[in-house]
């Protein structure tokens, strides 16, 4: 089948990759210009394991294209994916500006049957408006091809993207017309065997099941970091308390962890876009509110123990280990890092900062304030004469602790580590002031 699909970004690219892999042929689209230079002359615009060796086994084969071209991307596509970027307008909603972009170019180009699968994380209702757009667009025109929309929201994690879209539990599809849904389900035949993946709904259903599955999950994780915050209150171990509610299948281990608060392009605009439906709705997200304002806390608790155990910030050197929002991704979107290392710089710190492979996206976050930042070339070398170091991210490489190296480049002997890396008392054993996340110091 041929496919097309607007937007290369995280979605986009991990969706059109694995297609293609598994024998559609698919062209990417993206008004991004050098991001499609690059994917043409075999680059990868991110960072995201076994992604550009999949783009470049699959671009070589001819099943995988790019363009910014959206009238050659849609040339004999009997489905057309949406994967554009629904970030955070200022009222909490989610900005359609790029989705609507999308529909008015499908409707004014578009010159065959045609299936709209909409991506991208969208409030209920969105479907239609793209329908809509596309109607209105259609009805300028003299050809006018029937277009069609449903939903396909994408539950993909990024560092583990490909396992995720190849091998997801589920694959939803909102749709109430059954030519679309089997369409939909051609389109998934690579990938849906073994057991029987496809739910099936109707479209408000399938749009916010997505809000819904991302919320319960930042509810895991705020619920756990208010856990941590009592239990730093009262002594008790966050850690030892994951291991002893995790173990209740009702809850299970997943999202338990206490940490830095939750960060990424997802989670944070998701869990304020479904709050936003709630109130337009007359519902009261009391929940939801929660949810963001303990993150809101959380993300901020790092600057705090920070600034407790180094009384004077002012001209004081602190190492950053960690810099994207998770392990395994260049992503920096609403990182833990970035609210910490502002606050380090308001607070006239100097910042060495070390990440394996999110340093260029968060210089570029950071604007004109990383100038303020060293980043270094490697962990041991962002420690040298640190008062301080701070751990906002689990990459591997930060996990062994070894209190001689550290203590051989470190001027001071705290560690504030967000993500609880270490056993609290072998830190202690090596001389350090160790601050994790609902543990005792
Ligand atoms: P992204 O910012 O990485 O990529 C979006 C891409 O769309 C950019 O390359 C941009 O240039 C392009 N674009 C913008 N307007 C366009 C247009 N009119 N035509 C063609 N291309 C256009 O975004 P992302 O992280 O891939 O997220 C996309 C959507 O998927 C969002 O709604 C997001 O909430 C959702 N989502 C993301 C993830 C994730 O892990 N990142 C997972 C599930 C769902
Ligand atoms: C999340 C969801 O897990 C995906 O299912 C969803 O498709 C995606 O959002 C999306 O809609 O974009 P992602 O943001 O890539 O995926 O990464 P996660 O692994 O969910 O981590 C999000 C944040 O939560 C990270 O900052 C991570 O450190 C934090 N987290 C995660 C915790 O603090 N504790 C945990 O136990 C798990």
């Amino acid at each position: 089948m041929r496919i097309a699909i607007f937007g290369s970004g995280y979605v986009g690219l991990v969706t059109g990759a694995c297609l293609a892999d598994g024998g559609h042929h698919v062209t990417c689209i993206d008004v991004d210009r050098t991001r499609v230079d690059m994917l043409r002359s075999g680059g990868c615009p991110i960072w995201e394991p076994g992604l550009e060796d999949m783009i470049r086994a699959n671009t070589a084969q001819g099943r995988l294209n790019f363009t910014d071209d959206a009238a050659e991307g849609l040339r004999d596509a009997r489905v057309a994916f949406i994967a554009v970027g629904t970030p955070q307008s200022p009222d909490g909603s989610a900005d359609l500006t790029y989705v609507d972009a999308v529909a008015r170019d499908i409707g004014r180009l578009t010159e065959n049957r045609l299936l709209i699968a909409n991506k991208s994380t969208v409030p209920v209702g969105t479907a239609a408006r793209v329908q809509d757009i596309v109607d209105d667009a259609l009805s300028h025109r003299e050809n006018r091809p029937t277009i069609t929309v449903c939903s396909n929201p994408e539950f993909l994690k990024e560092g583990a993207a490909i396992q995720d879209f190849k091998h997801s539990e589920r694959i939803v599809i909102g749709t109430s017309c059954p030519e679309d849904e089997q369409t939909m389900r051609d389109v998934y035949k690579p990938l849906n065997w073994q057991h029987e993946k496809i739910l099936a709904m109707d479209v408000p259903s399938a749009e916010l099941t997505k809000y819904a599955a991302n919320a319960m999950l930042a509810t895991k994780i705020s619920f756990m970091n208010e856990i941590a915050t009592i239990a730093e209150a009262t002594g008790a171990d966050v850690e030892k308390i994951r291991v002893g509610i995790g173990s209740d299948s009702r809850i299970g281990y997943p999202f338990l962890y206490a940490g830095a608060g939750y960060g990424g392009s997802c989670f944070p605009k998701d869990v304020a876009a479904l709050a936003h439906t709630a109130r337009t709705t007359g519902c009261q997200p009391r929940i939801l509110d929660a949810v963001d304002a303990v993150n809101v806390t959380q993300k901020a608790s790092l600057f705090r123990k920070l600034a407790r155990a180094v009384p004077s910030l002012e001209g004081a050197t602190v190492a950053v280990w960690g810099l994207a929002f998770k392990p395994k991704t260049d992503d920096v979107r609403e990182a833990p890092s970035l609210d910490l290392v502002r606050s380090l710089i308001e607070a006239g710190a100097n910042v060495r900062a070390y990440d394996p492979v999110a340093m260029e996206t968060f210089r570029a976050a950071l604007g004109r304030q990383a100038d303020r930042v060293v980043f270094t070339g490697g962990n041991l070398d962002a420690l040298t004469g640190a008062d301080a170091l701070a751990i906002c991210t689990e990459w591997e490489e930060f996990r062994m602790f070894d209190p001689d190296r550290l203590a051989s480049r470190m001027r001071g002997r705290v560690i504030v580590d967000g993500r609880n890396l270490y056993d609290p008392s072998r830190v202690a054993e090596g001389g350090f002031h160790y601050i994790s996340v609902g543990r005792r110091e």
